[in-house]
């Protein structure tokens, strides 16, 4: 889960890194009364929206008093950054910047270890710093047994370069923004730019936090972060349900069970879909190994609440749960949703206990299902359902 400005700002603050006064408006009043509340001077309006590039995009503006404040806020508000519309602001404290560095901190797969990267050179886009000079950006391996202690810290503001007036100091925030990593489960901690001001303070004045949702449980407080207002109602009642659920652009409603199952399916219909008016997948959905007529039953309802969703693609290999009871799974389902389910279904099961599967739809006889004998027979069928619905 990635975290708008504002709230990484508030988990450095918890973690003592040394950030400045930011206060959330929806509104030009709120802006101005913030600006208020950060003591009436300099404060920079910036747009909370969770893609890079604000400030290019005009989405972070200087203002010398609350009246100002509250009008960048009204030209900041609403505006559409990368496809995102700006539906807040942080009113921050201004900093009389210096120098400009870059720090972040990342999960390493690869590597199997964290990602040290730092450099004397922030503030502008990093990544194109990192082609055009490389050299400049230094990586340093984190260990994740160790994590960040004053010896690695060091290392990294050798790495880098910092100047000898503020290496302690970035030491220091480096070490505890290791602890916002590790004690917040992140798996992205980025700050940039981490600045020094003109009176020497070394402050982080932009974070990008992105939480590891699988730690969820140990972090009851995350589920506040969430920003429900953005997820799609689709996604949400998805996950009501606990279902691996990604809304897609397409036509054809896919449920496979396993990842890898459903991943292919997709490229498959999309494949198919091109002799078929250009018709593609209209999402990603696993219902896992163990699926019952319940999970097919909400997978199902989930689709088919979906307006662009014209046909659908079961695409199910029968292992643990055999094919006979994913079939009684898809009768039951169809009788749970009754004139709910109104769109094609096209369905291949293959696998453990195929016959019985298929013999258990062929006698249900649903008039919405078609049975298909393969996989790209299947993922054809129901391509063309979708175009000529
Ligand atoms: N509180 C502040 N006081 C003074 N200047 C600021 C402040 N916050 C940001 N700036 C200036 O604005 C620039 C852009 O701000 P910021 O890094 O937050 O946005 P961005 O980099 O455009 O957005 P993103 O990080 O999403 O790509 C900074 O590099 C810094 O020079
Ligand atoms: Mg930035």
């Amino acid at each position: 889960m990635d975290l708008f400005e504002y709230q990484a700002r508030d988990i450095f603050e918890k973690h003592g890194v040394p950030v400045l006064g930011g206060i959330v408006a929806t509104t030009p009043d709120e802006a101005r009364a913030g600006a208020e509340q950060l003591g009436g001077g300099t404060v920079v309006v910036k747009a909370q929206v969770k893609t890079g590039g604000r400030g290019k995009a005009g989405g972070v503006k200087l203002a010398h008093s609350p009246e100002e404040a509250a009008e960048k806020a009204s030209e900041i508000l609403g505006m559409d950054i990368k496809g995102h519309t700006v539906h807040r602001v942080m009113i921050a404290a201004g900093a009389k910047i210096a120098e400009e560095y870059y720090f972040s901190l990342l999960l390493d797969r690869a590597n199997r270890s964290y990602l040290a990267m730092a450099s004397v050179e922030g503030g502008m886009e990093i990544e194109q710093l990192a082609v055009e000079r490389p050299e400049a950006l230094a990586k340093v391996a984190v260990d994740p047994t160790v994590g960040i202690d004053a010896a690695k810290a060091a290392e990294i503001v050798e790495a880098a370069g910092f100047a000898d007036d503020v290496r302690e100091a970035v030491a220091q925030t480096i070490q505890k923004l290791w602890t916002v990593y590790q004690a917040e489960d992140a798996t992205l901690v980025e700050v940039n730019p981490l600045v020094k001001t003109e009176d020497g303070q070394v402050v982080a004045l932009d974070g990008k936090v992105s939480l590891d949702e699988n730690a969820g449980f140990r972090h009851a407080e995350h589920a506040e972060l969430e920003d429900k207002a953005a997820a799609d109602p689709l996604e949400a009642k998805a996950k009501e349900n606990d279902l691996n659920y990604v809304k897609l652009d397409g036509e054809v409603g896919i449920i496979g069970n396993g990842a890898g199952l459903v991943m292919s399916t997709l490229d498959v219909v999309a494949y198919a879909g091109e002799a078929h008016g250009g018709v593609k997948p209209a999402n990603f959905l696993d219902i896992g190994g163990g699926a019952s007529a319940a999970v097919m039953a909400a997978g199902l309802d989930v689709i088919l609440n979906d307006p662009q969703v014209k046909s659908v693609f079961v695409n199910v290999f029968g292992g643990i749960t055999a094919c006979d009871e994913v079939a009684n799974g898809i009768v039951q389902a169809l009788g749970i949703l009754g004139d709910e389910a109104n769109k094609p279904l096209v369905v291949r099961l293959d696998g453990n206990n195929v016959e019985e599967g298929r013999r258990i739809l062929a006698e249900a006889n649903h008039p919405l299902v078609t049975l298909a004998d393969t996989m790209d027979g299947g993922a054809d069928a129901a391509a063309a359902a979708a175009n000529a619905a």
